[in-house]
């Protein structure tokens, strides 16, 4: 974490950027990110820090999102609202975080985390299956057992079954992702 940057600092600009709801689960997906993080021998201070930061952008309205992150691809232009873990990058980057685990943790918890990011991981498990949601319980359970590969790779091929059922156009980095997981 870099010291320039308190997580009491973030915790309070973050607040500021989203409803009391989204606080709530914002809250316990950086707990719990902290868990999963010290269950698989992770930093938990960074793992709370980029839960925290996660969905800093999720309410912001779509121009902003589009102005911050020009979509790149179709289902970027499609599905506006898909940019904010972009969006919340920037915003973290603008804030002096500079980790970037954190910080492709914070953009990779919607289409996915870049090979090896195992603190995006957690995160990306952190959101999925915290209790809030009351779904992926099985998930959370792998992750806090010190399976956080295993985990994100049934979270990730959850998420691509879950939007092909649904005929929802699937982003490359999720595929990716997908592709990369379950080999
Ligand atoms: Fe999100």
């Amino acid at each position: 974490m870099p010291n320039t940057v308190s997580t009491r600092a973030i915790a309070d600009k973050v607040r500021q950027q989203v409803s009391r709801k989204r606080w709530e689960h914002i809250l316990r997906v950086a707990e719990l990110a902290g868990e999963i993080a010290k269950a698989n021998g992770l930093d938990p201070q960074k793992a709370y820090l980029a839960g925290l930061l996660h969905d800093v952008a999720r309410e912001l309205p779509e121009e902003e999102l589009v102005r911050l992150c020009p979509p790149q691809n179709e289902v970027e232009r499609s599905h506006p609202r898909s940019l904010h873990g972009c969006a919340g990058r920037k915003i973290a980057d603008g804030w002096g975080v500079d980790d970037p685990e954190i910080l492709d943790a914070v953009e990779g918890h919607v289409w996915g985390v870049s090979r090896g990011n195992l603190l995006g991981m957690a995160v990306y498990v952190a959101d999925s299956s915290e209790p809030g949601r009351r779904v992926n319980e099985r998930i959370r359970e792998l992750a806090l057992a010190g399976r956080l590969r295993e985990a994100y790779a049934q979270a990730v091929a959850k998420k691509v079954e879950y939007l092909r059922a649904k005929g929802i156009p699937i982003h490359p980095r999720t595929l990716k992702s997908y592709a990369e997981t379950q080999a």
